[in-house]
């Protein structure tokens, strides 16, 4: 009787660990936490900055933007959890306090999700590497994702670029980014 419980037991631990994701995409994952939380604070920084400046529409864009990347932190932590993996959550590096110019903020936030971007095509780099098709599913919705991301930083940074030597303009389209709502 204990021989075959024993059995059952290892065939379920077994089974277990064929399930799990790798160890390698674990630890990757956990990264990409600690870089989507990152990015929340980047924006919640840029969104204290904006609304001090007296671009309050900015500020609002922001910090609905710093909901979103906390968003798409908890995304992945519900995943590892989903497949009986480890959170490990690391320190969170400080964003910077000062910005040049409300143009600079969204130069800055391109550039950031230009980098973001090259760091999902790694995660689904190794997901493929690693045959892991349910990884591999869930990156693809970041990677679309990533299109949306730098398609309206770079929108927005094309206005206020165009804008920059009118205040009248660059205040009607602060007003403009004061509209977007959290999803
Ligand atoms: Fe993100
Ligand atoms: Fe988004």
């Amino acid at each position: 009787m204990e021989s075959v419980t024993d059995a059952e037991r290892a065939t379920k631990q077994q089974k277990k660990e064929a399930d799990m994701i790798s160890k390698k995409m674990q630890k990757a994952i956990n990264e990409q936490i600690n870089r989507e939380l990152y990015s929340s604070y980047l924006y919640l920084a840029m969104s204290a900055w904006a609304e001090l400046q007296g671009y309050k529409g900015a500020g609002t864009w922001m910090a609905v933007q710093a909901q979103e990347e906390n968003g798409h932190a908890m995304k992945f932590f519900r995943y590892l959890l989903d497949q009986g993996a480890t959170v490990e959550l690391a320190a969170i590096q400080k964003p910077p306090t000062e910005f040049k110019s409300l143009a600079s903020v969204f130069e800055e936030t391109l550039k950031h999700e230009k980098f973001v971007t090259s760091c999902i095509h790694d995660l689904m780099t190794l997901a493929k590497a690693e045959k892991d098709y349910a990884s591999e599913i869930l990156i693809q919705w970041f990677v679309t994702e990533q299109v949306e991301e730098e398609a309206s930083a770079a929108e927005i940074l094309g206005q206020i670029k165009m804008a920059e030597r009118s205040p009248g303009v660059l205040l009607a389209i602060d007003r403009g980014l004061g509209q977007r709502k959290a999803d």
